[in-house]
């Protein structure tokens, strides 16, 4: 059925993954008339059914189909775009990389006149470094080149606080904060990068639930206002000896960060995601430990979940902290 004519159909990609579920569950609680479209491989998986309780419009498609993706994309107004760029779909080398699905997916969202186009990026480490650090998988940049739409916005996601509920995770850090380890501590170790030695750089990290979502939200209010901008989102940044701290403030148990001498001392087990980390260490060692390549603006991520929040009817609220998040995730035990 075609949407009645002030609404705006906003196509999510990824909608059943971390960063999806949080700008779909923040979109379809707007007071605007959007029409969240949420894309997603498996309509029934549990994920897929709760959006669709909620009022999204599930729609399958497989981002890897130009049909259906022409189909998911007819009359949008919005789009947001999340590939997971160590999908094993992009990692076969004789297959697409994630560079070429995501010139093919915002062609084709050109190509069905979408006019604002959101999606989630990252500066470039190699530019950030001036070449001494770059991160393969971070450093392709092309979504800005598109002249097609009334606006185009990236939004860079901090470390993830999910990172910190994830046993796989927890297990590539140490163990911190789900297992302990031999001596009984919940031991988080990693490349020293920022924090009590240097003021102001602290690790910046982001609740994609509690505020990322909101953030995007809130771009595609003011979509002509963030055109050709890319945006810093972060809740919260701290040394990781201030965090194994409260952690154990809140919980009692006892936890330990064990810095490591280099980012080459991270172990890579010859895994994708781990290999990018050690370079991910290496580049916030080369950029004052900042994820960023840039010091906190803190003030502007207020100021968009700000706004998505007045636009959903509901009370400001301050961008969660890390204290808060090990409150509301272990806080009980
Ligand atoms: N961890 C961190 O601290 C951090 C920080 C910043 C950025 N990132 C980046 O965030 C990205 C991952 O985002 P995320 O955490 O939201 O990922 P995620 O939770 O794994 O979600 C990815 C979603 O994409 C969908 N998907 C995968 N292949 C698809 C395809 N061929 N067609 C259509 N949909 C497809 C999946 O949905 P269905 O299975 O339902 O189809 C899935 O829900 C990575 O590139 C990572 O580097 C991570």
């Amino acid at each position: 059925m075609a949407p009645a004519p002030l609404q705006k159909v906003i196509v999510v990609y990824g909608a059943t993954g971390i960063q999806g579920t949080a700008v779909t569950l923040s979109l379809l609680a707007s007071r605007q008339n959007f029409v969240v479209r949420a894309l997603t491989r498996k309509p029934e998986s549990e994920k897929a059914q709760m959006l669709a309780r909620l009022g999204a419009e599930i729609v399958k498609a497989d981002g890897h189909s130009d049909i259906d993706m022409r189909a998911a994309l007819e009359n949008a107004w919005g789009f947001w775009l999340n590939t997971h760029h160590h999908d094993e779909a992009v990692m076969n080398p004789e297959g697409p990389t994630d560079e070429d699905l995501g010139r093919r997916l915002v062609t084709l969202a050109a190509e069905a006149g979408v006019k604002v186009f959101i999606y989630s990026t990252c500066d470039s480490p190699a530019k950030v470094t001036n070449g001494k650090a770059p991160v393969p998988g971070m450093d392709e940049l092309f979504a800005r080149e598109f002249q097609e739409f009334d606006a185009v916005i990236g939004a860079w996601p901090a470390w993830y606080f999910e990172n910190f509920i994830d046993a796989e995770y927890a297990q590539a850090f140490g163990g911190f904060p789900l297992q302990p380890d031999q001596e009984g501590y919940l031991t988080f170790t990693s490349p020293r990068i920022g924090g009590r030695t240097k003021p102001g750089t602290g690790v910046q990290t982001v609740s994609v639930a509690d505020d990322f979502g909101e953030m995007v939200h809130a771009l595609f209010l003011s979509p002509l206002k963030w055109h050709r901008c890319t945006v810093p989102c972060m809740s919260d940044s701290f040394s990781y000896e201030d965090m194994v701290g409260a952690f154990t403030e809140v919980t009692g148990k006892k936890a330990r960060y064990l810095p490591m001498p280099s980012y080459k001392d991270f172990p890579t087990h010859g895994s994708s995601v781990l290999v990018e980390l050690q370079d991910v260490y290496r580049y916030m060692q080369n950029a004052n430990g900042w994820f960023f390549g840039a010091p906190d603006d803190t003030a502007t991520c207020q100021q968009l979940k700000d706004e998505a929040r007045a636009d959903k009817g509901l009370p400001p609220q301050r961008l969660i902290s890390m204290k808060d998040y090990f409150v509301r995730h272990y806080g009980g035990n």
